[in-house]
């Protein structure tokens, strides 16, 4: 099986790569099942339930999100009854929504996808290792395919959980800085894994957000208001493949200039 996952979007630009191209490119790399991070979608912080069909209808089967889940309130509602977008598995215990989607690929296979959120640097209200065994458990009773989004800002920790997982998922996919590591890889025990998949948006910017922007709020630390920048958009993600078994047999980066 091969499957995409499309890093960050970010923004409308973000949004309308997605839209524009994804469709053809599930055609063009074979690709069974997509996995889409939603969660900068929504002018670079959230996700809409609007703008969560577009990408669920552009060809995404499954949608993560991250730290921004809770940005747009009319999210919540539609998590609650959304099986194919999921939220972080560690927010607080009374959140809507779930942290495990079960959607079947291409040719009916059962892919399980689970999210969770990293704990240095962001604030959630338990680690990842507490709630990982339990939920990635659970996927693997439900598929043999399982892919983990592990929203995080450090390498040390989305390094840790993708060692701590091997040989128990297909692939742990790092999201959240929006800069693509080169380290994908298959590691030991045939898990595939790489640090940070990228962002899908605008790169010519700060990590999506426009560049004055954000300059203005570093030198004079007012509380200017971000707004995503436009330029360059790149789509980026990765590709990568498993056996019936869900052993991951190869990973690459991928990274699609030029979609305006
Ligand atoms: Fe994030």
């Amino acid at each position: 099986m091969r499957l995409l996952f499309l890093a960050d979007v970010f923004g409308s630009a973000g949004r309308r790569a997605v839209e524009e191209r994804l469709p053809g490119l599930r055609d063009e790399l074979g690709v069974d099942f997509c996995v889409v991070n939603g969660e900068n979608a929504a002018d670079g912080r959230g996700l809409t339930p609007k703008l969560a069909d577009k990408l669920l209808a552009a060809g995404a089967d499954v949608l993560t999100l991250g730290n921004h889940v809770w940005a747009r309130d009319e999210i919540g509602p539609y998590l609650a009854q959304s099986e194919r977008v999921i939220r972080p598995a560690n927010v607080a215990s009374g959140s809507p929504g779930r942290a495990l989607a079960v959607a079947p690929a291409a040719d009916g296979t059962p892919v399980a996808v689970v999210n969770l959120l990293g704990s240095l640097f962001l604030d959630v209200p338990v680690g990842p290792f507490e709630v990982l065994d339990e939920l990635v458990d659970e996927a693997r009773r439900a598929a043999s395919v399982v892919v983990v989004d592990f929203h995080a800002e450090a390498t040390s920790e989305k390094i840790a959980v993708a060692r701590w997982l091997d040989g128990r998922v297909t692939a742990v996919i790092g999201t959240h800085t929006h800069v693509q590591t080169s380290d994908a890889r298959v590691q030991p025990g045939g898990t595939a894994a790489i640090t940070d998949a990228g962002m899908t948006g605008p790169h010519d910017s700060v990590i999506g957000v426009r560049t004055d922007l954000v300059l203005r709020r570093f030198t004079t630390q007012l509380p200017i208001r971000f707004e995503p920048a436009e330029g360059d958009v790149r789509m980026e993600g990765v590709i990568f493949e498993c056996d019936g078994d869900g052993r991951a047999t190869a990973i690459e980066s991928f990274r699609l200039l030029d979609n305006r």
